[in-house]
């Protein structure tokens, strides 16, 4: 794959670890719910170091100090229905004021189109940097659909997070918009012919909402 500046893939052991048990065709619907929360949440915790911050007077038992605190509603979280919602309570963890949009987007198994079904997003929603979250990027077409959708509503930074992607998927949001960070947790070999990642770990909506 080509190198693209905004794209990163995280190689922490603490990150790859999870992601192991992840993977496991054994792991529950349970352990699955929440390593997917968990990973979300060290995630954003790497990749959010730039987050728009205010400064607060904070009254210790002992004296005033000045303290940086993150700016109220500078974050919108956008999870992709079904799976996206797994991410959504591992970015709350540590902003937990941030608002939820929502953008309802399934994958016809045929052609491997994504097909748009629902959107609900905050008022203020442009004004914030949202994090789209999918725990799959496999062809790249919901996440490009996803985005041209939110750019058209005229939202400026936005960010991408995903546990499992490949290639092929990195290369297409990379081409469709270069402006957007991209971040995988791992970056997996390719597709199989009807589009499913490898190794990967499935269907990610059906093991977190226990649909299959
Ligand atoms: C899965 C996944 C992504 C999409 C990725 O969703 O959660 O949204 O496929 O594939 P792509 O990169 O090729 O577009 P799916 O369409 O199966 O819907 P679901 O979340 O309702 O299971
Ligand atoms: N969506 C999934 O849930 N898993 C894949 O491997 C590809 C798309």
């Amino acid at each position: 794959m080509k190198e693209y500046s905004n794209v990163t893939i995280f190689d922490h052991i603490l990150i790859q670890h999870k992601v192991a048990i992840l993977r496991d065709k054994n792991t529950s619907q349970k352990e699955f719910r929440e390593l997917v929360e968990e990973i979300t949440t060290l995630m954003v915790y790497e990749a959010f170091k730039d987050v728009p911050t205010k400064k607060v007077i904070v009254e210790t038992p002992l004296e005033k100090c000045e303290q940086n605190m993150v700016k109220d509603d500078s974050i919108t979280i956008v999870p992709i229905l079904r799976a996206g919602l797994g991410m959504v309570n591992g970015v709350h963890a540590l902003f937990p004021t941030a608002k939820v949009g929502h953008i309802g987007l399934y994958r016809d198994e045929e052609t491997l189109e994504p097909h748009e079904y629902y959107c609900k997003l905050p008022e203020k929603v442009t004004e914030s940097t949202v994090i789209v979250l999918d725990p799959m990027l496999a062809t790249g077409g919901s996440a490009v659909a996803a985005i041209n959708f939110l750019k058209k509503r005229g939202c400026k930074d936005i960010r991408l997070m995903h546990i499992i992607g490949v290639p092929e998927g990195v290369e297409a949001v990379a081409k469709a918009h270069p402006d957007v960070k991209i971040y995988v947790s791992t970056l997996d070999r390719q597709l199989n012919e009807n589009g499913y990642i490898l190794p990967g770990l499935g269907d990610a909506g059906d093991r977190l909402f226990g649909t299959k």
